[in-house]
């Protein structure tokens, strides 16, 4: 667990990168976050000052305590393995050791559906869910968390689905309706297929449906026809600082 003070949790997102030092007792932040615009053009070492900055701002409440920090794509032992949304450049980053590097503080750094997922699982619309769920979080691409019995399978990248010759996230992503200007009915049909895919092939039993757009998950969330139990999340965009910092505290 923690040594002295707070985990860290670090979002790293294509406009943002946020952090928060957060309570694991309540599955909170701690503290008031600090948003800091993401740097362009967004290469490892200009994110990793960034990251450097916001551990520094925190350094009083957090002390030497593990930070998590999550990026948006396949992370393996703390190695950037995809690069769909984020700088290409990342490919292959040990981030771990870039990030301890530049802050100088153990970090373990994860995929950030995946925090996302691990923050619903401890504290929010999966908790004391047993079975298969999969969380998916729909904002500029679709990310996802496959969890079974309490156990997260990491980088499934669910997002990535070929459905109908198509990337999935490139339908179904809520930028798309953004960038498309699809109504909510054009919407909830693009949603219907990609959740009956993610039904087909997995079976959860439950769906948790994450990203800014669960805001309005009243919208869309009941118009959709599934097997599975599907809800929207609840800890919203604070899931992947709480996620990232449980499990950096977790492996501490
Ligand atoms: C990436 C995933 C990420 C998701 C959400 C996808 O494009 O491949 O790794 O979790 O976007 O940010």
């Amino acid at each position: 667990m923690a040594k002295h003070g707070k985990p860290l949790g670090i979002d790293i997102g294509g406009s943002g990168i946020k952090g928060a030092p957060v309570d694991l007792d309540k599955g909170d932040f701690a503290e008031k976050r600090l948003k800091i615009l993401t740097p362009r053009p967004a290469t490892p070492d200009a994110v990793a000052a960034v990251v450097d900055q916001i551990v520094d701002h925190f350094a009083e409440q957090t002390g030497d305590s593990p930070i998590g920090v999550t990026v948006p794509a396949v992370v393996i032992r703390g190695t950037v393995l995809s690069a769909a949304n984020i700088d290409p450049a990342w490919l292959n980053t040990d981030a771990e050791a870039l990030i301890q590097e530049h802050t100088g503080r153990s970090a373990t750094v994860l995929n950030d559906a995946d925090a996302a997922g691990l923050a619903e699982m401890y504290y929010g619309a999966a908790k004391g869910v047993s079975g298969v769920v999969i969380l998916t979080t729909l904002g500029t691409g679709i990310g996802s968390a496959l969890i079974s019995d309490g156990k997260l399978v990491p980088n499934t990248e669910l997002g990535h689905l070929e459905i109908d010759g198509y990337d999935a996230e490139r339908r179904a992503a809520s930028s798309v309706k953004e960038n498309e200007g699809l109504s909510w009915e054009e919407y909830v049909e693009r949603l219907q297929v990609y959740y009956n895919t993610i039904e087909k092939l997995f079976s959860p039993d439950l769906i948790v449906v994450g990203g800014g757009i669960s805001k309005d998950a009243d919208d869309f969330l009941p118009k959709l026809k599934l097997r599975a139990a599907i809800v929207p999340a609840q800890l919203r965009n604070k899931a992947g600082i709480i996620g990232a910092a449980r499990l950096a505290a977790d492996l501490a």
